[in-house]
């Protein structure tokens, strides 16, 4: 007995940032990226990867409510100055 493999429900990652665009994607150097780390507090920089951040492209936190909402386990990619 064959049994058809269920066709994966496909979700839009983005709910609501710059939708009118046909793709959002960031741009930097890795200066611009150091400017950012050296006036960070903490030598450190995060970007959203989960779309929900209210600061976005920067990760305010929002993805603990999308995780526990979505059962999901991103997280920011967090980029910190080398020692
Ligand atoms: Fe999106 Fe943290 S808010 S990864």
């Amino acid at each position: 007995l064959l049994v058809p493999k269920p066709k994966p429900v496909i979700i839009p990652v983005n709910p609501s940032i710059e939708k009118e665009n046909p793709k959002v994607g960031l741009r930097c150097t890795v200066k611009d990226i150091e400017d950012l780390i050296e006036a960070s507090p903490k030598g450190k920089v995060s970007y959203c990867r989960c779309w929900r951040s209210e600061k976005f492209p920067y990760c305010d936190g929002a993805h603990r409510d999308y995780n526990a909402e979505c059962k999901d386990n991103t997280g920011p990619l967090t980029i910190v100055k080398q020692e």
